[in-house]
């Protein structure tokens, strides 16, 4: 065997675009998760909610709420990630994850996720950790310098047993989190080699076609930090305020000179969630010649997104309304999950010979 498990493995590419292209002689299992560090918006509906409310009818899908990962950088704000448990799953069930369908569940409450971390975190080196693009980018972000923590770093052998632990073979996630799934797949193909036999299952990282949504503020990413964000829980007025900010061309000064489209928030939203494609197509040209205002882009952006968060905020108040039943939802989605992930750690314990009684 090679001495560096990160230079053995260099098969067919670990990124797809569609869950169909996934051909496997049993059903596809999807698994996605969250870090509940803060409420979800419009760059995570786009991104993934939209087609998690999908894929619940085509395969079958966890959906994991990651607390204990989201712990590896926020020891020191517990309560903000337990806050964030309901807050999250309340974004789940408004934008139409069915509880019936997609099972939710919540990572610390599975033990076996924190057992099979431990056995796989002898399966990576120190040195390919580090060299973890994914890791490397976060500990830059977070500031950590020489002081990171233990687990922060380990965190993708916590992120590999959250998939192997369901046999997930599709995992969509962000194009920043693919190095996450080659590692992952990583170790299942060296523990599948020590095994002498398939215990574990390899993924696919499903990358959505539709790229990044930009903040408001035009910024290539939205994001809570950056505060450019719309919440999916945003009040109308919010939204409105939120519409006003919207980053547009900066040199469109008059009304009749030629917009432009590249860069310009105002369009990249309307093109993520205006249904009336015609009309757009026509907005476009209007704007790309001159003659079009952009009080009048906003006034449409502000209609387009009213209308789509108006019946997703209503549904969460209601569900807000009763938490003990979204935590009831929640428990009893984690059950089912702890037993298929209590399998896969008594496989994995018996092929590392962990047999004794
Ligand atoms: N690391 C992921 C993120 O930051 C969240 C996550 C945790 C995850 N466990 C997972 C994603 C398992 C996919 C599969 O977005």
């Amino acid at each position: 065997m090679s001495q560096d498990p990160s230079q053995q493995d260099s098969s067919e590419s670990a990124v797809i675009t569609s869950a169909d292209a996934v051909k496997s002689a049993t059903p596809a299992v999807i698994l996605t998760g969250d870090r509940p560090t803060g409420p979800l918006h419009l760059g995570h509906f786009v991104g993934s909610l939209r087609s998690r409310v999908e894929y619940q009818h085509q395969y079958k899908q966890y959906i994991m709420l990651a607390d204990s990962q989201a712990l590896t950088d926020n020891m020191d704000d517990t309560n903000k990630v337990h806050r964030n448990v309901v807050e999250v799953a309340l974004d789940y069930l408004a934008v139409g994850i069915d509880p019936s369908k997609s099972t939710i569940l919540i990572q610390s409450q599975i033990p076996e996720l924190a057992e099979l971390t431990f056995y796989y975190l002898n399966m990576v080196t120190v040195a390919r950790l580090e060299r973890n693009p994914t890791v490397k980018a976060e500990i830059v972000l977070r500031g950590f310098e020489r002081d990171i923590p233990a687990g922060f770093l380990t965190y993708p052998a916590s992120q590999a047993a959250d998939i192997s632990a369901f046999k997930a073979s599709i995992v969509p996630v962000g194009e920043d989190q693919i190095p996450m799934i080659e590692q992952t797949n990583e170790i299942v193909r060296r523990f599948n080699r020590l095994a002498g036999k398939d215990v574990l299952v390899e993924c696919k990282a499903l990358v959505p076609e539709i790229g990044r949504l930009p903040g408001i503020d035009g910024k290539a990413k939205m994001s809570k930090s950056l505060g450019n964000t719309i919440n999916l829980g945003a009040s109308a007025d919010e939204i409105t305020a939120a519409v006003k900010k919207v980053y547009t061309d900066p040199l469109h000064l008059r009304v009749q000179d030629p917009g432009h489209l590249e860069g310009n928030v105002a369009f990249i939203y309307l093109d993520a969630f205006d249904t009336d494609k015609a009309a757009l197509e026509e907005m476009k040209a209007h704007y790309t010649r001159g003659g079009l205002g952009d009080s009048i882009v906003k006034k449409r952006l502000e209609a387009v997104l009213q209308e789509m968060l108006g019946p997703i905020r209503a549904r969460r108040e209601e569900y807000a309304k009763d938490k003990g039943y979204v935590m009831q939802l929640l428990k009893e989605g984690t059950m089912r999950a702890r037993e298929v992930a209590a399998k896969t750690a008594d496989e994995v314990k018996a092929a590392l010979g962990l047999t004794y009684f």
